[in-house]
């Protein structure tokens, strides 16, 4: 039987995803959204394209969350997505109220599943996610370092004319102005990444990657979807095949990095079980402060959050 995950909202994201995830024949789909009639057509239209992609996974659409009773990944997409000029964190009164119901949907019918979350700005709303469901820490995955990793990579990639998977880069922290991209610990052919390029093209790239996501939002007025939906199928890979894999998350730290009671992204290695383990990389004093300033931010963002009685 094929493993089953539910898809909460059907915008881009969560309508990309559930593509991607058909597409690579990876599990069953339950795609829900609150105007049910856009999930029925996109469900349809995938299924439409079995014959021809091959694929022998369903997808199913719903507006009724009872339907996710069963599922082994809950994936939220849910929200508002930002428009040109506006932060990450400008989003956080209005997806909390979002992330807040359907949380409590899902600790009511999902109690055994993992969730992963999307939605905007990314390290509360998985702070709230875990606060309003109450599940172990393993079981509660943020994605944004995968996203913002591969912009890194691929940026490196373009300006060295490597091969995209030729490129290991891992950008941890926040998933906002404070991220913190490694850049000691990049590779390209294995070699360092300060052998390849100088200092002033690696400080563009950077910068470039740090503004990834509004340099989408300039050109297509909305918000990425793309490199979102194939970075959260790459997380449900490693948890329904146990793939063990290594993944830049925002997870619930106890002490790792010198950060507790925040969720902050940092190597992780998906399995079955959702976070098996959490990959403590040696960091110098810079790469440390930088964590720190990263976790104090979403710790800030989360005190704005028990302000407003969320
Ligand atoms: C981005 C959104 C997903 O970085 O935050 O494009």
């Amino acid at each position: 039987m094929p493993k089953k995950v539910a898809i909460i909202g059907a915008g881009k994201v969560g309508s990309t995803l559930a593509q991607v995830l058909m597409y690579k024949n990876l599990c069953d789909v339950i795609l829900w959204n609150r105007t049910p009639e856009r999930a029925i057509g996109i469900a349809l239209d995938i299924m439409e394209s079995a014959p021809v992609e091959g694929f022998q996974t369903k997808i199913t659409a719903t507006g009724n969350m009872a339907d996710i009773a069963g599922c082994d990944i809950v994936v939220i997409t849910a929200g508002v997505p930002r428009k040109e000029g506006m932060s990450r964190d400008d989003l956080l009164k209005v997806n909390a109220d979002v992330i807040g119901s359907i949380c409590t949907n899902i600790k009511t019918y999902a109690p055994g599943s993992i969730v992963l979350v999307l939605t905007n700005p990314l390290d509360p709303m998985v702070y709230l996610t875990k606060k309003i469901t109450g599940f172990d820490r393993e079981k509660v995955i943020g994605m944004a370092g995968i996203l913002d990793s591969s912009r890194f990579a691929e940026f490196i990639a373009m300006e060295t004319k490597t091969g995209p998977k030729t490129v290991s880069a891992m950008v941890l922290g926040s998933h906002g102005d404070l991220m913190v991209p490694l850049v000691r610990f990049i590779t390209v052919n294995g070699k360092p990444l300060s052998d390849v390029l100088d200092k002033t093209k690696i400080d563009t790239i950077v910068e470039r990657t740090r503004n990834g996501g509004a340099e989408i939002i300039k050109y297509l007025k909305d918000s990425a979807y793309y490199a979102p939906a194939s970075s959260l199928a790459l997380m449900i890979d490693s948890i329904i095949n146990d793939k063990r894999l290594t993944l830049p998350c925002s997870v619930y730290l106890q002490g790792e990095y010198g950060v507790s009671d925040a969720f902050l992204g940092v190597p992780v290695m998906l399995g079955g079980k959702g976070v098996e383990k959490v990959v403590e990389l040696e960091l110098n004093d810079d790469e440390r402060r930088a964590m720190a300033a990263s976790a104090e931010k979403i710790k800030q963002l989360v005190g704005e959050l028990n302000k407003l009685g969320v």
